[in-house]
């Protein structure tokens, strides 16, 4: 109903972008701001934090590393999903006796926010005191550690479509009982010079073909929004998503647009409104080049397996016997998790981890075994 009464208000038509912002976040309604579980196996997908503490873990190490550069510090989780990695990182962080001044959780979601209260009075409540909501990003001046978990993926995005010698956006128009695609003028100016970008990359061939990809601006802006913010410290991006090259690939000629809905994938993200999560991949060149642009130095770019292994992934697991009929139960499912975690047809290489710093000249823990930002 709110989709349709704005739709008319705009000649029956809407931008993909503000139709997967009010599908995703309007309050009361939207994905992320109604009520239902969403994460974990309960939910619709699992995430690298609902998979194992020992992500959460690697992340904290990495954390520590930068604070013993910067002395005293805060983190700023963005998107903080159920909570739970707010948890294993202080957890950890407490036990290695560096704990960071505050836990910031910034998320747009106030139901969300909720949760995450909730299972932190349940699981730590001790270092509750610890974290503090935010309605919106600190002043400048911030001095620390920023993350975000599967947060850009979830922005809303602009969808378009190359062809031999036009360009266009795809707008959502109403239909008799729902919703279907419509195709429009490009609006806007930084889409249009976007466009050009990715023609240039694709070659006439493929764009002759017909090629529809999306573009996420927001996530660019947010980008610029945390370096303004950040005095010294270091943005740590994990996401799916690939290079420029990869991202704009001649076979990906209908994009990387996915829905999930109770662990189902498809690619209609005009039904089921409100209930099925909306995600694009990444491109990592984009956001890269959004931080450099906004004065912060691309510090570390590589996948997630070589990001976790590199922060001591093994070490943590303690797994003591490498014989399989030795293991304990625990390190069984420690062992299923680093599977998941790390390896290349699970999460390990679809999944990347971008670092932007500010002020922080020394190498990197996570990107000791590798480091790609030559790819970007
Ligand atoms: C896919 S979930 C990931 C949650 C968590 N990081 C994890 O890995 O389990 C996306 C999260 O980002 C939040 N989010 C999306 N856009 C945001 C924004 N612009 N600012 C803050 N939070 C945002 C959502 O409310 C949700 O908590």
């Amino acid at each position: 109903m709110l989709i349709r009464d704005e739709m008319s208000r705009n000649n029956g038509k809407m931008s993909f972008k503000r139709f997967m912002e009010l599908a995703l976040y309007e309050p009361g309604l939207g994905y992320y701001s109604a009520g239902a579980y969403k994460l974990g196996e309960p939910g619709d997908f699992v995430t690298a934090p609902e998979i194992s503490p020992l992500f959460s873990r690697c992340i904290a190490r990495q954390c520590r590393q930068v604070f013993g550069i910067l002395g005293k510090a805060d983190i700023l989780e963005v998107g903080a999903g159920s909570g739970v990695m707010a948890c294993d990182i202080l957890l950890e962080l407490e036990q290695s006796g560096a704990l960071p001044e505050h836990y910031f959780i910034l998320d747009i979601s106030a139901d969300l926010r909720e949760r995450q209260h909730t299972l932190v009075r349940q699981r730590v409540p001790h270092l509750l005191k610890h974290i503090h909501w935010l309605d919106q990003l600190p002043a400048a001046e911030f001095k620390g550690v920023v993350l975000a978990n599967e947060v850009l993926d979830a922005m809303p995005v602009h969808r378009i479509h190359i062809s031999k010698d036009t360009e266009q956006e795809y707008f959502v128009n109403t239909n008799n009982n729902g919703f279907k695609w419509g195709l429009d003028e490009v609006s806007n100016e930084h889409l249009h010079r976007r466009i050009i970008t990715i023609r240039q990359k694709l070659g006439q061939e493929v764009c002759d073909k017909g090629y529809s990809t999306e573009i996420n601006l927001a996530a660019e802006s947010w980008v610029q929004s945390i370096a303004d913010i950040m005095a010294c410290g270091l943005l740590l991006i994990f996401d799916y998503g690939f290079p420029a090259r990869e991202y704009y690939h001649p076979e990906r000629s209908d994009g990387t647009l996915m829905c999930h809905y109770h662990h189902h994938a498809h690619n209609n993200p005009l039904m089921l409104i409100g209930l099925q999560d909306i995600t694009t991949h990444i491109d990592f060149t984009a956001v890269a080049e959004a931080g450099h642009d906004a004065g912060m130095t691309v510090s570390g770019y590589t996948n997630q397996g070589h990001f976790l292994l590199a922060c001591g992934l093994m070490e943590l697991a303690k797994i003591t016997s490498y014989a399989s009929d030795e293991r304990t139960l625990t390190e069984i499912r420690q062992m299923q998790e680093i599977k998941k975690l790390t390896l290349p047809h699970e999460m390990g290489e679809l999944f990347k981890v971008l670092a932007l710093t500010r002020g922080i000249e020394a190498p990197l823990l996570g990107y000791s075994l590798k480091d790609d930002r030559g790819r970007l």
